[in-house]
């Protein structure tokens, strides 16, 4: 019998703090108008420094996608871990997830993604992957950043700044012998551009990409900095984003992605039901949504409260939009994102 794989449970969480446009205008040269017109964002929500973080709040959706699936923590073999703001360079929040959630029975494992915007996708073809093969029964996806705590608050990281925001989103992947579930995923990736959406330090680069003089390396003969006096003096230890080059590119690849899988399966635009969009920025989503003629009731869009989550935005609004009664049994819901790398993917799945 085929195994096709199946979303079976699903959770988020969010940090109780909310801050506005108006809060960054306070600290930064910065407008609610610009924000908004821009973007789409009027708030997002930061976790409370010290004591949340990636790990914890990916615990808390896990907890509920866990519930709802109505299965057992321990009966999680798999564990996949999408961030950019891990708690640690290493270990991965994987490792940490599975200690935070007490998962203790010895055939568990790991593994944590690096692929920005799209992890959530990329975690959900590898989920899809080792459930058809038949490898693992119950894996745990999950999407959280904490990017607060690595953001630039002055006004020289202000068009990186306002965009992000915190959050956690999770999964529960599983085998069915019905029909449907996750029908296809398609990834890429094109690293020419690597550095125009990028977090470099500190880092293991020893200047190799971008010259050493850039970064302030010294002549010697053993590596051994990991983050130079330049970098720090010059506060280069911060996110840096070619936006337009950025929005310019998703406008092309999100589309090209999405058709991609309408063909692989024989759909058209006009079968989803709903459209789950990475929330990068509204303008992105509107503009996806013109170009496969799509209703405002067929594309779920949250960036508006939350900013863009990164590997937490699919997770959260494919969340929220099931909690809404928007995702049915024998729906078409498809999901797709661009982002750092660059990187994107899609997938589709008939809800089961
Ligand atoms: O998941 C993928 C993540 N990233 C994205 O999806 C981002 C895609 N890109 C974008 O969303 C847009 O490029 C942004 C919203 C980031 C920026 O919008 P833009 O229309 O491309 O603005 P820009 O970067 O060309 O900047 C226009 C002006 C500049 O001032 P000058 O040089 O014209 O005087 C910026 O300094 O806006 C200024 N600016 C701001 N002003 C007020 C940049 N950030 C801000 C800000 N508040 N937060």
């Amino acid at each position: 019998m085929k195994l096709n794989s199946k979303i079976a449970g699903l959770g988020y969480y969010v940090p109780e703090r909310i801050v506005s446009n108006q809060d960054l205008e306070k600290v930064m040269e910065t407008t609610d108008e610009w924000i908004q017109e821009r973007t789409g964002i009027q708030n997002r929500r930061y976790g409370k420094p010290h004591e949340e973080t990636t790990t914890t709040m990916a615990a808390k959706a896990a907890t509920i996608a866990i519930e709802r699936a109505g299965i057992d923590k321990e009966a999680i073999d798999f564990i996949i871990f999408a961030t950019l703001s891990p708690d640690y360079f290493f270990p991965g929040c994987g490792v940490l997830l599975q200690r935070e959630l007490k998962i203790t029975h010895k055939e568990a494992a790991a593994l944590d993604i690096r692929n920005q915007c799209s992890g959530f996708l990329y975690g959900l073809s590898i989920a899809d992957q080792f459930i058809k093969t038949g490898q693992y029964k119950n894996i745990l996806l999950v999407g959280a950043e904490m990017h607060s705590m690595g953001l630039d608050f002055t006004t020289r990281g202000r068009n990186v700044t306002v965009i992000f925001g915190d959050g956690a989103g999770a999964a529960i992947i599983q085998p069915t012998e019905e029909e449907g579930g996750i029908l296809t995923t398609h990834l890429h990736s094109d690293g020419s551009h690597a550095e125009e959406l990028a977090f470099i330090n500190p880092g293991c680069h020893g200047g190799y990409h971008l010259g050493k003089e850039r970064f302030g390396y010294p002549e010697q003969e053993y590596g051994g900095i990991f983050l130079t006096e330049k970098m720090w003096k010059e506060e280069d230890i911060y996110p840096n984003m070619n936006g337009q080059l950025v929005f310019k590119t998703a406008v092309t690849k999100f589309p090209e992605v999405i058709q991609e899988a309408l063909d692989k399966t024989g759909l058209k635009s006009t079968d989803i039901s709903l459209l789950v969009p990475h929330q990068a920025n509204l303008r992105i989503s509107q503009f996806v949504q013109k170009k496969l003629g799509l209703s405002d009731d067929q594309v779920w869009n949250n960036i508006q409260k939350y900013g863009n989550t990164t590997a937490a935005s699919v997770p959260i609004a494919l969340t929220e939009a099931w909690e809404a009664g928007k995702v049915k049994k024998g729906d078409l819901v498809c999901l797709a994102a661009f982002g750092s790398g660059f990187t994107w993917g899609s997938a589709l799945i008939r809800w089961i």
